[in-house]
């Protein structure tokens, strides 16, 4: 850093006019920097989300309707989160591999009806387990880390097939992404991408997502053994590593807005493609403050989203995407 002093510098005056401002300004955010993540369900869980303001549980053509929306918003990619019913479920979360099941339909259909747009999913089995986590449990109620990897790498082959673009492992087991690494290839999927949930904190910023999807009045215990302590910054900085070299095309951290100092440190180390997730109590937070009058709702939004940027982001997930997207059209924006 250069040496600066007063009066020669006067910070104040790059903050003076518009033009000024406009033209020192280091990050930008733009609608190719966004993903949006979407549910998708059938029958009579579509509708409302009740702890996310806003958030549609969407059936097949209504969710297709809605990706060629945010295509035409000019965002690349949506994340597909599937919601069953609980008679779909078991503690085997067998409705994962079910090649009719309801995220292979969907895959396909977004992917007919909206061929450009990159389409993520998450490869996990809490949406199809009755107890609520990623993995399958032992007798003791322990996660079996290797049996889950194997039930994860089927279901991953079975959405690459469906069309997916992007397999995006949000489970925390180790070594999952080196298997579904060896698995595309095996399959001849060298172009599927892989996202990896590298960092994905034990954290209770997911309570709304967990409604949503209708796995948080099952969960038995909670996900420590597996989700990491948000306590630990260098852990984060290992699994990153651990999952590049076993072939992830991208990581994430997650959530967003508190752990922006380990999206920092990841690009910083990496230099790899990096993506956040605004999550869903992130949403519910900012959407309660604004409700409550507490916040400039649009300011907040767009204010969260370009921070991510200036961290290092390269990709933020996040259930704004589309109004963000929408605000940065409006001239002047
Ligand atoms: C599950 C999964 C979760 C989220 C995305 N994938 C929840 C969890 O780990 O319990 C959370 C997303 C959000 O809160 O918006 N594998």
């Amino acid at each position: 850093m250069i040496e600066q002093r007063f009066p020669a510098t006067r910070m104040r005056r790059n903050r003076m006019q518009d033009f000024a401002r406009r033209m020192t300004r280091e990050h930008r955010l733009a609608p190719a920097d966004l993903i949006q993540p979407l549910f998708v369900a059938e029958g009579d869980l579509v509708g409302p989300v009740a702890s996310m303001p806003g958030i549609q549980r969407r059936a097949i053509d209504a969710l297709c309707t809605e990706c060629a929306r945010v295509h035409a918003l000019g965002i690349p990619a949506v994340a597909i989160f599937p919601v069953l019913p609980a008679a779909e479920k078991n503690a085997r979360g067998d409705s994962a591999l079910d090649p009719e099941g309801l995220v292979p339909r969907a895959i396909k259909a977004v992917k007919q009806a909206v061929p450009e747009l990159g389409v993520i999913v998450d490869i996990a089995l809490d949406p199809f387990t009755d107890h609520g986590h990623d993995g399958l449990l032992r007798a003791d109620g322990s996660i079996d880390n290797d049996a889950t990897v194997e039930v994860l790498t089927r279901q991953a082959i079975l959405y690459a097939r469906a069309g997916a673009d992007v397999l995006a492992p949000s489970d925390m087991m180790d070594g999952r992404v080196g298997a579904l690494r060896t698995a595309l290839e095996r399959d001849g999927r060298f172009d599927t991408l892989i996202l990896s949930y590298a960092a994905k904190y034990a954290s209770g910023f997911y309570g709304p997502f967990r409604d949503a999807v209708g796995s948080r009045t099952a969960l038995i215990g909670d996900k420590r053994s597996y989700q990491m302590d948000p306590a630990n910054g260098d852990e984060a900085l290992r699994e990153i590593a651990l999952d590049l070299r076993e072939g992830a095309d991208w990581v994430m951290v997650k959530p967003g807005m508190p752990y922006l100092d380990i999206v920092a440190r990841a690009k910083a180390e990496f230099g790899v493609p990096v993506a956040a997730y605004q999550v869903s109590g992130e949403y519910a937070m900012l959407e309660a403050a604004a409700a409550a009058g507490a916040l400039d709702r649009r300011r907040a939004i767009m204010e969260s989203l370009l921070c991510f940027r200036r961290a290092g982001a390269d990709m933020i997930l996040s259930y704004f995407a589309a109004e963000a997207a929408e605000w940065l059209a409006e001239p002047g924006a």
